[in-house]
């Protein structure tokens, strides 16, 4: 393991003013949101619709990395360049999912266990030597009656910190994300509860394998009111509970913590993410974005999968991406949103 390697990663993808775009959904997920616009889900329209964002000019002021999908990641621009090269010759780092999937954890039928151990190894060095620097590998944990049980926070830890190992094996910097899920009814109280369990876990098992934690970065959810919960806590409450939940089961070590948006509205993910750097700014990691649909929704919208339309997406995809930028040192608010062409 090189540790130079991953460290220097690590901070260059929490860089001051800079998060990540998680561009890495797969083939049935991308088919969702393309169906949302009514467009047909092949490998060319998802080519053209990734292109569009990853080659949208300035945002190289605000990404620092962009996380792929396996085919993404062997995906040329329209001038032929590998979609690695056509970051990296704009200062953006490659990164690519890894995991296989969430799939149904036995005799926990209503929880979740992620799969991609087998073999990846070997894939690794693969995506290695096709320009990634950096990984992901989501755990889902979800919140019922019930749940999440010991089994599944336990098991998914485990998973994460072997996935973790592999990728500093490979001088690849792992993306740790463990998502507790908004859906659900459930108060604000349940959802720290729970994350707070859940990042013990995960930081116990890390230790365990001897993961660097100078060379990782952490995605969690935000403590927030689950979608259903009649009582939604307000902007600086979520903040307040997120920081102090990472504060009490983060290790200072970990050099950047890039939230998932989760079915965050856009401008919901960013006021909260600003709220968080404005209210502790004293905070010992960096505190910054890898969000998807948030920093996607609006672009895909303003697209609709048409080439005429190519820069109303890019416009709008500049904008949540500066939006984010500024949420990252407390400097956003709302009146931005009004000026700068929410398209
Ligand atoms: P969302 O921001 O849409 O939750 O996606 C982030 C992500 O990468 C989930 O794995």
């Amino acid at each position: 393991m090189n540790e130079d390697t991953l460290t220097t990663t690590a901070r260059a993808l929490v860089a001051p003013n800079k998060g990540i775009l998680a561009a890495d959904e797969s083939t049935g997920t991308i088919a969702k949101r393309l169906a949302s616009i009514k467009v047909e889900n092949t490998e060319e329209a998802r080519r053209s619709y990734r292109q569009m964002l990853l080659t949208t000019p300035g945002a190289e002021a605000f990404i620092s990395g962009v996380i792929m999908y396996h085919e993404t990641l062997g995906q040329r621009t329209d001038a032929g360049v590998p979609f690695p090269a056509a970051l990296s010759e704009r200062g953006i780092i490659s990164g690519i999912k890894v995991d296989t999937g969430a799939k149904p954890l036995a005799l926990h039928s209503d929880e979740k266990i992620t799969e991609g151990l087998d073999g990846l190894r070997d894939r690794l060095t693969d995506y290695r030597e096709r320009g990634a620097r950096f990984a992901k590998w989501r755990a889902v944990i979800t919140i019922g009656d019930g749940t999440p049980s010991e089994a599944c926070i336990v098991a998914n830890a485990h998973a994460l910190a072997r996935y973790a190992a592999l990728c500093q094996e490979a001088e690849l910097v792992p993306i740790v994300e463990p998502e507790v899920l908004m859906d659900g009814d459930h108060s604000i109280d349940r959802c720290e509860e729970v994350t707070a369990r859940t990042l013990g876990e995960v930081f116990t098992a890390l230790r365990r394998h001897d993961v660097l934690l100078e060379g990782i970065l952490l995605k969690p959810n935000m403590v927030i009111s689950g979608k259903g919960c009649a009582t939604q806590a307000k902007v600086d409450e979520v903040a307040r509970r997120t920081v102090r939940c990472l504060l009490r089961h983060v290790p200072a070590a970990v050099p950047g913590v890039v939230f998932l948006s989760g079915g965050q509205d856009d401008v919901t993910a960013t006021a909260h993410l600003n709220a968080m750097n404005r209210l502790h700014a004293d905070n010992p990691w960096e505190l910054s974005f890898s969000y998807g649909r948030a920093l996607q929704q609006s672009a895909l919208s303003a697209w609709g999968g048409k080439a005429d339309q190519l820069g109303a997406g890019q416009k709008a995809f500049f904008h949540r991406a500066k939006a984010n930028s500024a949420a990252r040192s407390g400097r956003w608010d709302e009146g931005l949103e009004k000026t700068a062409g929410k398209v």
